[in-house]
Protein backbone atom coordinates (compact mmCIF):
# COMPACT_ATOMS: atom_id res chain seq x y z
CA UNK A 1 0.00 0.00 0.00
CA UNK A 2 3.18 2.18 0.21
CA UNK A 3 2.52 3.51 -3.50
CA UNK A 4 -0.85 4.71 -2.46
CA UNK A 5 0.59 6.41 0.92
CA UNK A 6 2.66 7.97 -1.74
CA UNK A 7 -0.05 9.10 -4.49
CA UNK A 8 -2.15 10.55 -1.82
CA UNK A 9 1.06 12.65 -0.12
CA UNK A 10 2.27 13.81 -3.84
CA UNK A 11 -1.48 14.70 -4.52
CA UNK A 12 -2.36 16.55 -1.24
CA UNK A 13 0.90 18.49 -1.38
CA UNK A 14 -0.37 19.37 -5.12
CA UNK A 15 -3.75 20.79 -3.79
CA UNK A 16 -1.77 23.05 -0.89
CA UNK A 17 0.57 24.25 -3.76
CA UNK A 18 -1.95 25.08 -6.28
CA UNK A 19 -1.30 29.32 -6.33
CA UNK A 20 -4.58 29.99 -8.33
CA UNK A 21 -8.08 28.91 -9.36
CA UNK A 22 -6.27 27.77 -12.60
CA UNK A 23 -3.74 25.14 -11.84
CA UNK A 24 -6.39 23.62 -9.04
CA UNK A 25 -8.31 23.41 -11.83
CA UNK A 26 -5.74 21.59 -13.86
CA UNK A 27 -4.56 19.50 -10.76
CA UNK A 28 -8.63 18.17 -10.32
CA UNK A 29 -8.90 17.51 -14.28
CA UNK A 30 -5.12 15.50 -13.61
CA UNK A 31 -6.58 13.46 -10.82
CA UNK A 32 -10.41 13.29 -10.93
CA UNK A 33 -10.83 14.20 -14.35
CA UNK A 34 -12.32 11.08 -16.92
CA UNK A 35 -8.48 10.23 -18.24
CA UNK A 36 -7.25 11.55 -14.34
CA UNK A 37 -4.53 9.30 -12.41
CA UNK A 38 -6.94 8.25 -9.80
CA UNK A 39 -9.73 7.23 -12.16
CA UNK A 40 -7.33 5.49 -14.14
CA UNK A 41 -6.62 3.61 -11.46
CA UNK A 42 -9.82 2.81 -10.67
CA UNK A 43 -10.42 1.62 -13.60
CA UNK A 44 -7.40 -0.67 -13.86
CA UNK A 45 -8.64 -2.23 -10.11
CA UNK A 46 -9.93 -5.23 -12.84
CA UNK A 47 -6.69 -5.77 -13.30
CA UNK A 48 -5.26 -6.24 -9.75
CA UNK A 49 -5.27 -9.78 -8.14
CA UNK A 50 -8.31 -10.65 -6.49
CA UNK A 51 -7.29 -10.68 -2.96
CA UNK A 52 -6.02 -7.10 -3.46
CA UNK A 53 -8.39 -5.72 -5.22
CA UNK A 54 -11.02 -4.66 -2.19
CA UNK A 55 -8.38 -2.53 -0.09
CA UNK A 56 -6.92 -1.58 -3.32
CA UNK A 57 -10.77 -0.06 -4.09
CA UNK A 58 -11.14 1.11 -0.63
CA UNK A 59 -7.82 2.89 -0.64
CA UNK A 60 -8.46 4.73 -3.81
CA UNK A 61 -12.40 5.60 -3.10
CA UNK A 62 -10.81 6.96 0.37
CA UNK A 63 -8.34 9.06 -1.76
CA UNK A 64 -10.54 10.13 -4.44
CA UNK A 65 -13.07 11.46 -1.62
CA UNK A 66 -10.07 13.45 0.50
CA UNK A 67 -8.45 14.42 -2.52
CA UNK A 68 -11.97 16.40 -4.26
CA UNK A 69 -12.63 17.65 -0.60
CA UNK A 70 -9.52 18.95 -0.12
CA UNK A 71 -9.89 20.89 -3.74
CA UNK A 72 -13.53 22.13 -2.92
CA UNK A 73 -11.90 23.81 0.58
CA UNK A 74 -9.02 25.11 -1.91
CA UNK A 75 -11.21 26.33 -4.09
CA UNK A 76 -13.45 28.19 -2.13
CA UNK A 77 -10.25 29.42 -0.17
CA UNK A 78 -8.39 30.96 -3.23
CA UNK A 79 -11.77 32.52 -4.31
CA UNK A 80 -12.07 34.36 -1.71
CA UNK A 81 -8.78 35.59 -1.55
CA UNK A 82 -9.22 36.54 -5.12
CA UNK A 83 -12.16 38.50 -4.22
CA UNK A 84 -10.51 40.12 -1.15
CA UNK A 85 -7.45 41.31 -3.79
CA UNK A 86 -9.45 42.47 -6.40
CA UNK A 87 -12.22 44.63 -3.85
CA UNK A 88 -8.62 45.85 -2.09
CA UNK A 89 -7.50 46.59 -5.69
CA UNK A 90 -10.24 48.47 -6.26
CA UNK A 91 -11.09 50.41 -3.34
CA UNK A 92 -12.31 54.31 -3.97
CA UNK A 93 -11.53 56.99 -1.51
CA UNK A 94 -14.59 58.73 -1.80
CA UNK A 95 -13.30 61.30 -0.04
CA UNK A 96 -10.31 62.48 -2.53
CA UNK A 97 -11.65 65.32 -4.96
CA UNK A 98 -12.55 64.18 -8.25
CA UNK A 99 -10.21 66.03 -10.30
CA UNK A 100 -7.33 67.94 -9.02
CA UNK A 101 -8.59 71.70 -8.53
CA UNK A 102 -8.38 73.71 -11.59
CA UNK A 103 -5.88 76.55 -11.52
CA UNK A 104 -6.64 78.82 -14.46
CA UNK A 105 -9.09 81.94 -13.56
CA UNK A 106 -11.83 83.03 -16.32
CA UNK A 107 -11.44 87.55 -16.56
CA UNK A 108 -14.01 88.82 -15.10
CA UNK A 109 -14.42 90.69 -18.84
CA UNK A 110 -15.11 87.35 -20.01
CA UNK A 111 -17.35 86.70 -17.10
CA UNK A 112 -19.38 89.74 -17.53
CA UNK A 113 -19.64 89.25 -21.44
CA UNK A 114 -21.21 85.28 -20.38
CA UNK A 115 -23.39 86.92 -18.00
CA UNK A 116 -24.53 89.79 -20.49
CA UNK A 117 -24.95 86.77 -23.59
CA UNK A 118 -26.81 84.56 -21.40
CA UNK A 119 -29.09 87.50 -19.95
CA UNK A 120 -30.27 88.82 -23.17
CA UNK A 121 -29.92 85.39 -24.93
CA UNK A 122 -32.87 84.13 -22.98
CA UNK A 123 -34.86 87.49 -24.05
CA UNK A 124 -34.43 85.94 -27.54
CA UNK A 125 -30.95 88.29 -28.72
CA UNK A 126 -28.65 86.91 -30.46
CA UNK A 127 -25.05 88.18 -30.54
CA UNK A 128 -23.75 90.33 -33.70
CA UNK A 129 -19.48 90.93 -34.18
CA UNK A 130 -18.03 93.90 -36.52
CA UNK A 131 -14.43 94.53 -37.40
CA UNK A 132 -12.16 96.74 -34.41
CA UNK A 133 -10.67 98.63 -37.60
CA UNK A 134 -13.75 100.46 -38.98
CA UNK A 135 -14.40 102.44 -41.67
CA UNK A 136 -15.74 106.36 -41.01
CA UNK A 137 -19.04 105.79 -42.81
CA UNK A 138 -19.53 102.90 -39.62
CA UNK A 139 -18.28 104.23 -37.18
CA UNK A 140 -19.67 107.83 -37.64
CA UNK A 141 -21.55 109.08 -40.37
CA UNK A 142 -23.77 106.14 -40.91
CA UNK A 143 -24.45 106.47 -37.38
CA UNK A 144 -26.08 110.62 -38.03
CA UNK A 145 -22.59 111.80 -36.74
CA UNK A 146 -21.46 113.71 -40.39
CA UNK A 147 -18.10 115.05 -40.36
CA UNK A 148 -17.16 118.32 -38.46
CA UNK A 149 -20.46 116.90 -35.86
CA UNK A 150 -19.32 117.72 -32.62
CA UNK A 151 -19.42 114.50 -31.01
CA UNK A 152 -16.58 113.12 -33.31
CA UNK A 153 -13.96 114.90 -31.07
CA UNK A 154 -15.85 113.80 -28.30
CA UNK A 155 -14.47 110.00 -29.57
CA UNK A 156 -10.76 110.77 -28.86
CA UNK A 157 -10.50 108.98 -32.20
CA UNK A 158 -7.24 106.34 -32.99
CA UNK A 159 -6.63 106.34 -36.61
CA UNK A 160 -5.18 104.44 -38.52
CA UNK A 161 -2.53 105.36 -41.90
CA UNK A 162 -5.11 103.34 -44.34
CA UNK A 163 -7.29 104.73 -46.25
CA UNK A 164 -11.06 103.60 -47.17
CA UNK A 165 -12.36 103.88 -50.62
CA UNK A 166 -13.74 107.50 -49.74
CA UNK A 167 -10.07 108.17 -49.32
CA UNK A 168 -11.15 108.84 -44.91
CA UNK A 169 -8.92 107.27 -42.88
CA UNK A 170 -10.03 104.04 -41.18
CA UNK A 171 -10.22 104.30 -37.09
CA UNK A 172 -10.52 101.79 -34.44
CA UNK A 173 -14.07 101.47 -33.96
CA UNK A 174 -14.42 104.25 -31.11
CA UNK A 175 -17.82 102.23 -29.78
CA UNK A 176 -19.60 99.12 -30.86
CA UNK A 177 -22.66 101.15 -32.51
CA UNK A 178 -21.11 101.02 -35.97
CA UNK A 179 -22.13 96.90 -35.77
CA UNK A 180 -25.70 98.33 -35.83
CA UNK A 181 -24.78 99.04 -38.97
CA UNK A 182 -23.44 96.34 -40.26
CA UNK A 183 -26.05 94.36 -39.52
CA UNK A 184 -28.50 96.40 -40.47
CA UNK A 185 -27.01 97.08 -44.30
CA UNK A 186 -26.94 93.14 -44.76
CA UNK A 187 -30.40 91.77 -43.52
CA UNK A 188 -34.34 92.71 -43.13
CA UNK A 189 -35.78 93.34 -40.14
CA UNK A 190 -36.63 92.50 -37.26
CA UNK A 191 -33.92 92.15 -35.62
CA UNK A 192 -32.74 91.52 -31.85
CA UNK A 193 -28.94 91.01 -30.79
CA UNK A 194 -26.20 92.07 -29.07
CA UNK A 195 -22.68 93.50 -30.10
CA UNK A 196 -20.26 92.97 -26.90
CA UNK A 197 -16.79 93.85 -28.17
CA UNK A 198 -13.44 96.12 -27.49
CA UNK A 199 -14.07 99.92 -27.98
CA UNK A 200 -10.85 101.79 -28.67
CA UNK A 201 -10.07 105.88 -27.79
CA UNK A 202 -7.02 107.79 -27.42
CA UNK A 203 -7.75 108.24 -23.51
CA UNK A 204 -5.86 107.12 -20.28
CA UNK A 205 -6.30 108.10 -16.79
CA UNK A 206 -7.83 106.83 -13.42
CA UNK A 207 -11.12 105.96 -14.76
CA UNK A 208 -10.14 105.42 -18.97
CA UNK A 209 -8.09 102.96 -20.58
CA UNK A 210 -7.47 102.97 -24.82
CA UNK A 211 -9.26 100.10 -25.02
CA UNK A 212 -12.29 98.84 -23.30
CA UNK A 213 -15.32 96.50 -24.03
CA UNK A 214 -18.53 97.42 -25.04
CA UNK A 215 -21.78 95.78 -25.19
CA UNK A 216 -24.09 97.10 -28.00
CA UNK A 217 -28.07 96.05 -28.47
CA UNK A 218 -30.64 96.50 -31.26
CA UNK A 219 -33.78 96.08 -31.72
CA UNK A 220 -36.12 96.54 -34.58
CA UNK A 221 -39.56 95.60 -35.52
CA UNK A 222 -43.18 96.87 -36.52
CA UNK A 223 -44.58 97.58 -33.35
CA UNK A 224 -41.32 98.41 -31.15
CA UNK A 225 -42.12 101.67 -28.71
CA UNK A 226 -40.10 103.49 -25.54
CA UNK A 227 -42.24 100.87 -23.16
CA UNK A 228 -39.99 97.82 -24.92
CA UNK A 229 -37.05 99.85 -24.65
CA UNK A 230 -37.23 100.19 -20.49
CA UNK A 231 -39.16 96.44 -19.73
CA UNK A 232 -36.40 95.32 -21.83
CA UNK A 233 -33.55 96.80 -19.84
CA UNK A 234 -35.15 97.05 -16.45
CA UNK A 235 -35.45 93.44 -16.12
CA UNK A 236 -31.71 93.13 -17.95
CA UNK A 237 -30.51 95.62 -14.76
CA UNK A 238 -32.26 93.44 -12.32
CA UNK A 239 -31.15 89.93 -13.75
CA UNK A 240 -27.43 91.10 -14.23
CA UNK A 241 -26.66 92.94 -10.89
CA UNK A 242 -29.06 89.57 -9.21
CA UNK A 243 -30.97 92.60 -7.35
CA UNK A 244 -34.78 91.75 -8.04
CA UNK A 245 -36.32 94.87 -6.81
CA UNK A 246 -33.44 97.44 -8.19
CA UNK A 247 -34.91 100.85 -8.98
CA UNK A 248 -33.94 102.15 -12.25
CA UNK A 249 -34.38 105.57 -14.00
CA UNK A 250 -34.28 106.96 -16.93
CA UNK A 251 -33.17 110.56 -17.67
CA UNK A 252 -33.11 112.46 -21.20
CA UNK A 253 -30.27 113.08 -22.94
CA UNK A 254 -28.49 113.11 -26.60
CA UNK A 255 -27.12 110.92 -28.96
CA UNK A 256 -26.72 111.77 -32.56
CA UNK A 257 -28.22 108.13 -33.25
CA UNK A 258 -31.02 108.01 -31.05
CA UNK A 259 -34.58 110.30 -30.94
CA UNK A 260 -35.35 110.20 -28.40
CA UNK A 261 -32.25 109.56 -26.45
CA UNK A 262 -31.94 108.60 -22.39
CA UNK A 263 -29.93 107.78 -19.94
CA UNK A 264 -30.39 104.71 -17.46
CA UNK A 265 -29.98 105.23 -13.67
CA UNK A 266 -29.46 102.21 -11.16
CA UNK A 267 -30.32 102.79 -7.26
CA UNK A 268 -27.73 102.46 -4.58
CA UNK A 269 -26.80 103.32 -1.40
CA UNK A 270 -23.66 104.73 -0.49
CA UNK A 271 -24.05 104.91 3.64
CA UNK A 272 -21.38 103.65 5.66
CA UNK A 273 -18.92 103.74 2.69
CA UNK A 274 -19.29 100.96 0.97
CA UNK A 275 -21.38 100.98 -2.40
CA UNK A 276 -24.38 98.33 -2.08
CA UNK A 277 -26.83 98.25 -5.35
CA UNK A 278 -30.64 98.56 -4.58
CA UNK A 279 -32.83 100.49 -2.74
CA UNK A 280 -31.14 103.55 -1.60
CA UNK A 281 -30.76 107.35 -1.80
CA UNK A 282 -28.26 107.53 -4.63
CA UNK A 283 -27.99 106.72 -8.67
CA UNK A 284 -25.10 105.25 -10.49
CA UNK A 285 -25.22 105.76 -14.36
CA UNK A 286 -25.45 102.25 -16.58
CA UNK A 287 -26.00 103.24 -19.98
CA UNK A 288 -27.20 104.96 -22.91
CA UNK A 289 -30.20 104.09 -25.06
CA UNK A 290 -32.87 105.39 -27.26
CA UNK A 291 -35.26 105.24 -30.05
CA UNK A 292 -33.01 103.94 -33.50
CA UNK A 293 -33.00 107.72 -35.36
CA UNK A 294 -35.14 107.39 -38.68
CA UNK A 295 -32.06 108.72 -40.49
CA UNK A 296 -29.85 105.71 -39.27
CA UNK A 297 -32.55 103.16 -40.81
CA UNK A 298 -32.83 105.11 -43.68
CA UNK A 299 -28.97 105.05 -43.92
CA UNK A 300 -28.95 101.19 -43.96
CA UNK A 301 -31.91 100.98 -46.69
CA UNK A 302 -34.73 100.25 -43.65
CA UNK A 303 -37.83 101.77 -44.14
CA UNK A 304 -38.34 103.85 -40.86
CA UNK A 305 -41.60 104.49 -41.93
CA UNK A 306 -42.57 100.73 -41.49
CA UNK A 307 -39.35 99.75 -39.19
CA UNK A 308 -38.44 101.10 -35.85
CA UNK A 309 -36.90 99.94 -32.74
CA UNK A 310 -34.39 100.65 -30.02
CA UNK A 311 -30.92 100.49 -29.34
CA UNK A 312 -28.49 100.73 -26.40
CA UNK A 313 -25.08 100.63 -25.33
CA UNK A 314 -22.61 100.41 -22.23
CA UNK A 315 -19.23 99.72 -20.70
CA UNK A 316 -18.52 96.15 -19.62
CA UNK A 317 -15.85 97.13 -17.26
CA UNK A 318 -18.12 99.48 -15.52
CA UNK A 319 -20.66 97.15 -14.87
CA UNK A 320 -18.30 94.77 -13.85
CA UNK A 321 -16.81 96.98 -11.47
CA UNK A 322 -19.59 98.00 -10.01
CA UNK A 323 -21.42 94.34 -9.74
CA UNK A 324 -17.71 92.92 -7.94
CA UNK A 325 -16.59 95.83 -6.24
CA UNK A 326 -13.25 96.03 -8.51
CA UNK A 327 -11.97 99.92 -7.43
CA UNK A 328 -9.57 99.98 -9.99
CA UNK A 329 -10.34 100.09 -13.69
CA UNK A 330 -6.45 100.04 -14.68
CA UNK A 331 -6.18 96.53 -13.07
CA UNK A 332 -8.06 94.98 -15.68
CA UNK A 333 -5.47 95.34 -18.10
CA UNK A 334 -1.77 94.38 -16.08
CA UNK A 335 -2.38 91.02 -16.51
CA UNK A 336 -1.61 90.44 -12.37
CA UNK A 337 -2.02 86.58 -11.60
CA UNK A 338 -2.81 87.78 -8.37
CA UNK A 339 -5.56 90.10 -9.15
CA UNK A 340 -7.28 87.58 -11.70
CA UNK A 341 -6.66 84.59 -8.72
CA UNK A 342 -8.67 87.31 -6.68
CA UNK A 343 -11.40 88.62 -8.85
CA UNK A 344 -11.37 85.88 -11.45
CA UNK A 345 -14.11 83.06 -12.04
CA UNK A 346 -13.88 79.15 -11.65
CA UNK A 347 -13.53 78.31 -15.65
CA UNK A 348 -16.27 75.48 -15.32
CA UNK A 349 -19.55 77.21 -13.99
CA UNK A 350 -20.68 78.69 -17.48
CA UNK A 351 -23.07 81.28 -16.21
CA UNK A 352 -26.84 80.90 -17.11
CA UNK A 353 -29.97 82.79 -15.52
CA UNK A 354 -31.23 78.80 -14.74
CA UNK A 355 -28.15 77.28 -13.12
CA UNK A 356 -27.21 80.76 -11.39
CA UNK A 357 -25.13 84.03 -12.95
CA UNK A 358 -22.05 84.06 -10.89
CA UNK A 359 -22.25 81.95 -7.91
N1 LIG B 1 -22.23 104.49 -28.60
C1 LIG B 1 -22.46 105.23 -27.36
C2 LIG B 1 -21.12 105.52 -26.70
O1 LIG B 1 -20.15 104.94 -27.03
C3 LIG B 1 -23.31 104.43 -26.42
C4 LIG B 1 -24.70 104.30 -26.89
C5 LIG B 1 -25.65 105.20 -26.49
C6 LIG B 1 -25.08 103.30 -27.76
C7 LIG B 1 -26.97 105.12 -26.91
C8 LIG B 1 -26.38 103.20 -28.21
C9 LIG B 1 -27.30 104.12 -27.77
O2 LIG B 1 -26.79 102.25 -29.05
O3 LIG B 1 -28.58 104.03 -28.20
O4 LIG B 1 -21.07 106.37 -25.84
Amino acid sequence: MTDLDDLRTRLIGAVEGAEDLDALEALRVGALGKKGELTERMKALGKAAPEERKALGQGLNAIKDEIAGLIEARTAALGDAALEARLRGETVDVTLPVRPESQGRIHPISQTIDEIVAIFGEMGFTVAEGPDIEDDFHNFTALNIPPEHPARQMHDTFYVEERDAAGERLVLRTHTSPVQIRAMEGAEPPFRLIVPGRTYRSDSDMTHTPMFHQVEGLVIGEAIHMGHLKGCLTDFCRAYFEVPDVPVRFRPSHFPFTEPSAEMDIGCSRKGGGLRIGAGDDWLEILGCGMVHPKVLANCGVDAERWQGFAFGMGIERIAMLKYGIPDLRTFFEADIRWLRHYGFAPLETPSLIGGLSA
